[in-house]
């Protein structure tokens, strides 16, 4: 069992190493050299939690775990891609899709394919290696990752990236996973993994998808912790939630016809309007309108170098998840509960769509293996499961380099 943070960071995302693998795995399975080298990160959210569905606001941030693809062109529409992680290929025809929509990992990949192809845009196709950092199934978007470090490999494969701009790469990638991969989730995944930016985080209205760039404190840090708790029923629970909001919002409606969203309800109109909803559509509701109106409080806070202020409006959301939201699980909780006693810790809460994954906190520069300790001492005490830490910083978005 390995507890020092700056090993495990070390051993996963030492990235000039992975590359090395990459161009080696490359030699190995094809002739010729690769071309161009197209990578993504996964994300990790300050706040704004299950607002992006509801055209709200969200606040994420990309990390420096990331997915990796090294490609060369091919003349034909046959895409070969190998994975170093699980030691398998997804091989395939641009012009056979429709035919094989069961394979897990490629499906994202074919996903993306059919995703851009049905716009109109033609494509070639590649021989590849994928690598990825991005803890899976943990709520830091590895599969988001995945499918934006995959577009890249296609647009630029293709020579038409110049046709498409970030925030048309996110929703082309969006679409993928909705009506392909057959997840219902929203933009900011994608989004951040297309747009973010070394020391910021990204503000992204989701409807209108404007996005500003916020620096992040220098004086602090963002400590992960990972429950490792698996995320059981994520999905039908998050769809189950989504429901809930387009019945609130069409419950509301009857009072506040110009409403689309959840987005254009302030907490006095909801407060006013209470007694039309029932208890748990209001909850949910509760939950959306406080937290965006959490997210915009969070970068006034930001911008003033208040951090015990951003720590306090991330506890809230973690609370509010946890309450209204029902999204919270007793090892994400437990977590919660860890982070927030450690000593330099301004606030944490659960990030992504909850049920299990990872929780944020952010803690005072220089604390995080403080923080780390005390979450590898105490937080197995609780669950009896053995936690992961990462430390993060706050990482450019997806890029594509020509070798
Ligand atoms: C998942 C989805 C996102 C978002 C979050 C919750 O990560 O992919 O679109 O809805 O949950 O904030």
């Amino acid at each position: 069992m390995n507890n020092n943070i700056d090993e495990i960071t070390e051993s996963i995302a030492g990235s000039g190493k992975r590359f090395q693998m990459l161009l080696d795995a490359f030699h190995e399975k094809y002739t010729g050299d690769p071309i161009y080298a197209a990578f993504a990160p996964g994300r990790v959210n300050l706040i704004g939690e299950h607002t992006d569905y509801n055209d709200g606001f969200v606040l994420p941030v990309a990390l420096t775990r990331n997915v990796c693809i090294v490609l060369r062109p091919r003349e034909d529409d046959t895409v070969r891609l190998y994975s170093a992680e699980y030691n398998s290929w997804t091989e395939f025809k641009l012009s056979e899709l429709e035919d094989e929509r069961n394979q897990a990992w490629g499906n994202y990949v074919r996903g993306v394919a059919w995703s851009i192809m049905q716009q109109g845009h033609k494509l070639t196709g590649f021989d590849g290696v994928i690598s990825g950092n991005v803890p899976r199934g943990s709520g830091l978007s590895s599969s988001a990752a995945l499918e934006v470090a995959v577009a890249g490999a296609f647009l630029y494969g293709s020579g038409i990236n110049n046709e498409f701009t970030g925030p048309e790469v996110a929703q082309a990638t969006q679409r993928a996973e909705n009506e392909y991969v057959g997840v219902n989730c929203g933009i900011m995944d994608q989004f951040i993994s297309v747009l973010g930016a070394k020391d910021h985080a990204l503000l992204i209205d989701c409807r209108s998808l404007e996005y500003t760039l916020i620096p992040m404190p220098t004086d602090a840090s963002l400590v992960i912790g990972n429950t490792k708790a698996s995320r059981s029923l994520a999905s039908s629970a998050y769809n189950e939630r989504r429901a809930q909001c387009e019945l609130g919002v069409a419950t509301l409606q009857q009072k506040l016809p110009n409403i689309r969203a959840l987005r254009d309800v302030t907490s006095a109109q909801l407060a006013e309007h209470r007694s039309l909803l029932e208890p748990l559509v209001y909850q949910r509701c509760h939950h959306v309108i406080t937290e965006n109106e959490r997210v915009l409080a969070t970068v006034q806070a930001m911008k003033t170098g208040d951090l015990a202020r951003v720590g306090e409006l991330m506890s809230q959301s973690h609370q509010s998840l946890r309450d209204d939201y029902a999204v919270s699980s007793k090892e994400l909780d437990a977590m919660v509960e860890v982070m927030q006693n450690c000593p330099g810790c301004y606030g944490a809460r659960l990030t992504g769509a909850g049920f299990g994954g990872c929780a944020v906190a952010l803690v005072t520069q220089g604390q995080e293996q403080v923080v780390a300790d005390a979450i590898f001492n105490a937080y197995p005490k609780k669950t009896d499961i053995w936690p992961e830490v990462y430390a993060t910083q706050a990482s450019d978005g997806a890029r594509v380099w020509t070798l």
